[in-house]
């Protein structure tokens, strides 16, 4: 007995697992580009981590111009059945909708205080937006502050997201550094994570811009939206620019062309060499038809769960009611912390 006890007394400590945090505004459908660049990304390594997956409706407020409460709740309820459809496993990982925890509002106010205008100033997603509306908010360029607040919280060591979300993800370290040094130790510096294909998903209709929610809708033909039917998918896809060539080689495509490419080899996991061989010098035709087989093939089994989902009374509210509970729990916890290194 008391030798086993010393033997255990040895073994070391089984690694802590590592921490992800990330989000989705549920500012509409879903797209293909937020599938591959995070959904698809999370599911993926979920095993490895302990996971937070939040549905960020604090942040489709900042342009308070576009929202109407029911269709906030409906997209937010929406998002989180487009979470469990990508194959996150409600049961292992920690789904809940950030406006249910308001540890985020308050950690956020402390975390604005702590950033200066000038880091704000550059952020490119907030240039772009800014450009996009009528009234600038004063919340939409506070919002990384916001953001920071969401994944320092949880002490994520990881933030799994796509490119366009680099920059922000940089800032919440810068930010979490400058509170460390002010007040005391209390966050831990977090890491994006990329794909290294697909993690920038070009519009359809323009290769040049990136797809996201907003152009969606404004643009049709810009994206493949995960809740599309078949045909539709097919007519968007069989639309998209390419050029005039025969080039579906990666390095040498034209930027319509290379995106067809980099989703095809996202969904199909297959290699670059086999790719090129099936489709350079072929016209764009049969490229195109496969990224349609392979996108609709992706997309049924998702549809298929999001409608048995979004079909059983009660589910996801208790869902996220309970992801709610667990996830304060943790942010509770840190926001305490802050506040005591604060004087609040
Ligand atoms: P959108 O810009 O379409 O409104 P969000 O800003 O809500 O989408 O992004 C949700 C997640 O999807 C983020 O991790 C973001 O980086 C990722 N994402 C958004 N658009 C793309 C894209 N075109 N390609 C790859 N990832 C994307
Ligand atoms: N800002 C992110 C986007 O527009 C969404 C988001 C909010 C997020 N909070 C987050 C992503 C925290 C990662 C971590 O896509």
């Amino acid at each position: 007995m008391v030798q086993e006890q010393s033997a255990l007394a040895q073994t070391p400590a089984p690694p802590r697992k590592k921490i992800v945090l990330s989000g989705v505004q549920p500012t509409g459908v879903l797209h293909i580009g937020n599938y591959v660049g995070a959904l698809s990304l999370w599911a993926q390594q979920q095993d490895e981590f302990h996971n937070y997956f939040m549905i960020a409706d604090m942040h489709a407020l900042t342009v308070p111009e576009n929202v109407k409460a029911k269709a906030l709740r409906a997209n937010s309820r929406s998002v989180a059945a487009l979470y469990i459809a990508s194959g996150i496993d409600p049961e292992k990982n920690v789904i809940f909708r950030q406006s249910s925890v308001t540890a985020h509002a308050y950690l956020a106010w402390i975390l604005t205080c702590c950033t200066p205008m000038g880091w704000l100033e550059r952020m490119t997603q907030f240039k772009v937006k800014a450009e996009q509306v009528e009234s600038i908010g004063t919340g939409l360029f506070t919002y990384p502050a916001l953001q920071a607040a969401d994944i320092l919280l949880y002490n994520a060591d990881y933030v799994p997201v796509g490119e366009d979300q680099r920059q922000h993800v940089e800032l919440t370290r810068d930010i979490a550094s400058r509170f460390n040094h002010l007040f005391g130790k209390c966050f831990r510096l977090p890491e994006g994570l990329y794909r290294t294909t697909g993690a920038r998903v070009m519009g359809f209709d323009d290769p040049t811009a990136k797809m996201s929610k907003s152009l969606a809708e404004t643009q049709s033909g810009h994206a493949v939206n995960l809740l599309d039917p078949p045909n539709v998918v097919k007519k968007t896809i069989m639309s998209a620019v390419t050029d005039t060539n025969n080039e579906a080689r990666f390095e040498h495509a034209s930027p319509g062309v290379r995106n067809l490419l980099e989703l095809y080899e996202v969904l199909t996991k297959q290699e670059r060499p086999q790719i090129e061989a099936q489709f350079h010098g072929q016209g764009y035709g049969s490229l195109k038809a496969a990224v349609v087989e392979a996108v609709n093939e992706t997309l049924r089994p998702i549809q298929e769960t999001y409608k048995q989902i979004t079909e059983e009374p009660g589910y996801l509210d208790g869902l996220l009611a309970r992801g709610a509970e667990r996830a304060g729990e943790v942010a509770e916890r840190t926001l305490k912390r802050a506040r005591e290194l604060t004087g609040l």
